[in-house]
């Protein structure tokens, strides 16, 4: 059985983008394969934080997740935090990766911007999700576009880890969605839609309220070519090409299709805001039910965390053993 991981940090409410391109693939893939998904709120603590929010962040987090269709009797869902193996074969992991592939990391370099006082663990970052993944043996990863470059680092660890210290891990592959790996923002089409953008205009939220989905569709921003076609590579057009991109992976047909129905980009925004509002209208309803009884959260999220112990010990066990370490008496 294939066996899946992922995972999504507690660092503002659930976009359109985390949506499209990893969590509906979440819910598609509980049904057949054995999955683990994970809140990863020790990764949240790489940047300056608040506990307080962090708190309520992780909470909201697994009731969005929850009410998305992650169901625990098909999959298991679980804190990062609450599965202490995470932290200990990340420093193996540490010990795997080099200096130069952390320091080549993308993601260390935006957020990083060359300042002395970033935390440590944000440039060690990517070996907790290479631990985070290989801890679970996974085959598969379904992430948006944003994380090849980890995905990568976790194929590379796996391999060397394998050659030097024999056959412990599963070389996992990377799963992106063919359309919807990379939603853009409404409001600056050349950057991809993110919890960290500056103004939230540009971002639709899972949960968000259908006036204010609509109004920021009628808002975004397309070109001035008035001509409703999918030209993926023409960086000019990359508004109307997102737009019509995340019509496509909520309606199942090609962007060109859709595209061949309109004349204008008034129309293809306000249908395009039906197709959005009515795709996330039960999902909302479920997560206010979620709002007023969290009361089961914690017992839910023990399910996740006991079953995750449970595949993560193993692989600790072989991890440690092969590297070198003695075994202590049970
Ligand atoms: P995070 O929390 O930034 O995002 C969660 C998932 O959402 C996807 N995503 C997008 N997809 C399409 N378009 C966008 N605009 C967009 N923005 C975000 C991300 O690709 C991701 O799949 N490092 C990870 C969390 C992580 C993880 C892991 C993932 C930690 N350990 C192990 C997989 C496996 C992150 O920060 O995702």
């Amino acid at each position: 059985m294939t066996r899946i991981l992922s995972g999504i940090q507690p660092s503002g409410q659930i976009h359109l983008g985390n949506y499209l391109g990893a969590i509906k693939n979440w819910v598609e893939e509980q049904e057949t394969a054995e999955s683990f998904y994970t809140v990863v709120d020790l990764h949240a603590i790489t940047v300056e934080h608040n506990p307080e929010a962090l708190r309520r962040s992780t909470q909201e987090l697994v009731m969005g997740l929850f009410a998305l269709g992650l169901d625990q009797s098909k999959s298991k869902t679980f804190l990062q935090s609450h599965v202490a193996q995470h932290c200990q074969l990340s420093w193996l992991m540490e010990c795997t990766v080099t200096f130069g592939e952390l320091n080549r990391m993308t993601q260390f370099k935006d957020k990083g911007k060359g300042d002395e006082k970033v935390r440590a663990g944000l440039f060690t970052y990517p070996a907790l999700m290479v631990a985070d993944i290989l801890l679970y043996q996974a085959d598969k990863v379904p992430v948006g576009d944003d994380q090849k470059q980890h995905l990568e680092l976790a194929r590379t660890a796996a391999q060397r880890f394998n050659n030097a210290y024999g056959d412990v891990f599963v070389v996992p592959s990377p799963m992106i969605p063919s359309i919807g790996a990379r939603v853009m923002d409404l409001q600056d089409p050349t950057r991809k839609m993110s919890k960290s953008s500056a103004s939230d205009a540009g971002l639709i939220y899972v949960f968000e309220e259908p006036e204010s989905i609509q109004k920021k569709l009628r808002k975004a921003v397309t070109d001035a070519e008035g001509r409703v076609e999918y030209e993926p590579n023409i960086p000019e057009r990359a508004g109307v090409n997102n737009l019509l991109e995340i019509y496509s992976a909520i309606d199942g047909r090609s962007p060109t299709e859709i595209a061949s129905e309109y004349t204008s980009y008034g129309s293809l925004k306000s249908d395009l805001s039906e197709v959005v509002i009515s795709h996330l209208a039960p999902f909302r309803k479920r997560y206010h039910e979620y709002l007023t009884d969290p009361s089961e959260l914690g017992r839910q999220l023990k399910i996740g965390s006991d079953a995750a112990q449970e595949v993560a010990q193993k692989t600790l066990e072989s991890a440690m053993s092969a590297i070198g370490f003695l075994k202590p008496i049970p």
